[in-house]
């Protein structure tokens, strides 16, 4: 069990007995499990609070790792689901397809099609459509009869997933697995082209081994698990100008930045260009249940569609196209559409920017950023995470500062009040 043993003594009295008779078993997410901090018992959620199995009740300022756009147990994800649990919770997407999968399709490739997008594969999380994605783009090459084209350009403070190949286009410092470095498969990780020299330098690599790159990985307008850097639209156009110049593929990871995170419905929307393959996770769902896409332009498609069996797409994860998932994010896309919420999205953006501002006179503060539903306080180092996390929940806030960030992305539905609650304590804990 991590943490000492007279805390782990305090929490085990205070929670439920299923949590000291199952926390001996599990191993949990980023954790050194020595030293971590006990997690928390929950017994449920709605919309923007997290019900502690202790009675306690915080406001979430994270929405569970970005995903629960709309708050916790919207009712009408939750009826969905339901009626779908109640005819057909899975069945296998090999050789069969069902309602829910193949609307979704239609209706993502309704909102990307006229970007070109629409070619989409399901899959059950967001490292694995990121694997798909890179699939995709190994093979398109190979299909088409050239070789050599075997790596993927990718940048500092990326962050793209835990699988072998996403770590591998993640940044090794910032991307959680420096533990691992030599181990992975080695990809080209360079400066995003923020400014002149850095495009130059872009520019010049990709004169100078195009020939073995594949096609370059990015994160729109927000790098998120990585630490949480914005970058303004030019950059994502600086992006598709040298992949068309060096014909390399473009691939947009909107994992984080996908439904209305930024402001705009994708965060390509922004820049004005269109990636050849994007993916799509988190959100997606509405944050009830796993469900990833890669979802690509008809090129890519094309390059698979052969009377050859060697030029299929070889991936067919067991639960792609989940019939309970598909139905959620079915239900998700209603309520984008009946809902405001990129005007609530705004709303939180101008709030965020009010309310965190004040943070940047503090002298801990390194900077404060804030794009759509995304605020960030970043410090100039934070020395005890635990500590500061617990500090996070005394003050009645889910707040999860990792690395040197103290972050928000709340539900889109989040209060106002809730919101102020939120700021308010990051800018005491800080102060
Ligand atoms: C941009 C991006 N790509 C990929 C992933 C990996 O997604 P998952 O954790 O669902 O595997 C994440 C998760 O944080 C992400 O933010």
């Amino acid at each position: 069990m991590p943490g000492d043993a007279s805390e782990n003594k305090g929490l085990a009295e205070a929670n439920p007995a299923w949590y000291a008779a199952g926390l001996e078993h599990v191993w949990l997410p980023y954790a050194q499990m020595k030293t971590a901090s006990l997690p928390l018992a929950v017994a449920a959620t709605h919309g923007s609070r997290i019900v502690l199995a202790d009675g306690r009740e915080l406001i979430d300022g994270i929405a569970s790792w970005w995903t629960a756009c709309h708050g916790y147990n919207h009712p009408h994800i939750r009826a969905a689901v339901e009626r779908q649990l109640a005819t057909m919770p899975h069945v296998m997407f090999g050789g069969l397809v069902h309602e829910q999968a193949l609307t979704l399709a239609r209706r993502l490739t309704g909102m990307l099609g006229p970007h070109g997008l629409d070619r989409v594969f399901f899959s059950e999380s967001g490292s694995i459509a990121v694997e798909v994605a890179l699939k995709m783009a190994l093979q398109y090459w190979r299909n088409r009869g050239v070789r050599g084209r075997e790596q993927i350009v990718a940048f500092k403070g990326g962050y793209h997933g835990d699988t072998t190949g996403a770590m591998a286009v993640s940044d090794p410092q910032s991307g959680f697995h420096g533990s691992l470095a030599g181990l992975l498969p080695r990809q080209i990780i360079v400066d995003l082209p923020l400014d002149e020299a850095s495009t130059a330098a872009l520019d010049a690599l990709l004169a100078e081994q195009a020939e073995r790159i594949a096609a370059i990985i990015v994160e729109p307008l927000a790098q998120g698990a990585g630490g949480m850097r914005l970058h303004d639209a030019g950059v994502l156009q600086t992006l598709r100008a040298l992949a068309d110049h060096h014909e390399l593929l473009l691939i947009f990871d909107e994992i984080f930045t996908g439904f209305g995170r930024t402001g705009t419905m994708f965060a390509f929307e922004q820049a004005g260009v269109t990636p050849d393959v994007i993916t799509l996770s988190k959100a997606l769902t509405g944050g009830t249940l796993p469900l990833a896409a890669t979802v690509a332009q008809r090129k890519v498609f094309d390059a698979f569609w052969s009377d050859d069996p060697a030029k299929a797409l070889m991936h067919g994860p067991t639960f792609m196209a989940n019939a309970l998932a598909c139905a959620a994010a079915n239900a998700s896309l209603d309520l984008f559409a009946c809902e405001p919420r990129l005007a609530q999205v705004g709303r939180i953006e101008n709030l965020l920017r009010d309310a965190l501002e004040p943070c940047r006179k503090l002298a801990e503060v390194e900077d404060v950023r804030v794009k759509g539903a995304t605020g960030v306080v970043e410090l100039k180092r934070i020395e005890n995470l635990n500590g500061l996390r617990q500090r996070f929940i005394d003050e009645g806030v889910f707040v999860r500062p990792f690395s040197s960030i103290v972050y928000l992305t709340p539900a889109f539905t989040i209060t106002e009040d809730e919101l102020l609650k939120l700021t308010g304590a990051i800018r005491r804990v800080l102060a």
